[in-house]
């Protein structure tokens, strides 16, 4: 279970503080589907970063299987971010100079050696149907399938949560809706939580909730 309690997240800035999140709450049971949808600067890229423990939160808790990852040491949130959560951006972040296959592997090498993790990047390649494209260098893919290899390496170490910002956001609608298929696919399969930032309205009606983020709050 992902529970998310009174949120609240404020930036400073020199207009003074700017409260973005104002005692947001969210719970989304292991295994379910949320595209929290909302306008431009309402918060959704925030939730997520906060979500995944890429900043903190002003006040509230986030709890991920019972666990606040606030609460552990610098070393336990670093594990935490590497093992239980996979993060997917509008950009693919594909490093260019790698294979296919070798980036979707990157994950493995930080953190405790996964045995099983070269197989599973092959398997998640496979399942979004990219095994002809093992070998081949970023470049040589489409914008959808580029997308389609992040998605698998942010599932390759088998993380509890998928936090996707925008992750169709740069694509036109097959490739889209091929993307949105995948992380359909892979719930279903892996039982893992998804949580989707998009403005993008028929991707959001691929997922089974919907929440909409307006005044700091769903
Ligand atoms: N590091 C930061 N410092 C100051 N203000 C920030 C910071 N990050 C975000 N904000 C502000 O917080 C608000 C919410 O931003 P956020 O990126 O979370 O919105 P969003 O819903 O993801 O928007 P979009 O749909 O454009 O991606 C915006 O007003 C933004 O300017
Ligand atoms: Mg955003």
């Amino acid at each position: 279970m992902l529970e998310v309690r009174e949120l609240v997240k404020t930036f400073d800035s020199p207009g003074g503080a700017v409260q973005v999140l104002r005692g947001l709450s969210l719970e989304v049971e292991d295994g379910g589907g949320v595209a929290v949808v909302g306008p431009g600067g309402s918060g959704k890229s925030t939730l997520l970063q906060v979500v995944g423990t890429l900043d903190r939160p002003t006040s509230g808790t986030v709890k991920v299987g019972g666990v606040d990852p606030f609460g552990l040491d610098e070393a336990g949130q670093a594990k935490f971010r590497n093992e239980q959560v996979g993060f997917v951006f509008q950009d693919h972040c594909l490093l260019p100079q790698l294979t296919v296959l070798e980036n979707v592997m990157v994950p493995l090498m930080i953190g405790p050696e996964d045995t099983m993790g070269p197989q599973r990047a092959r398997k998640l390649l496979e399942e979004a149907g990219l095994a002809e494209r093992l070998n081949d260098r970023p470049a040589a893919l489409s914008a959808g399938e580029k997308q389609r290899a992040a998605v698998a390496r942010a599932m390759v170490r088998g993380p509890k949560i998928l936090l996707c910002d925008e992750p169709t956001g740069s694509l036109e609608s097959t490739a889209a809706n091929e993307v949105a298929e995948l992380l359909e696919k892979l719930r279903k399969e892996y039982g893992v939580t998804l949580v989707v930032a998009t403005h993008n309205q028929v991707i959001a009606s691929k997922l089974p909730r919907r929440v909409l983020l307006t005044d700091g709050r769903l």
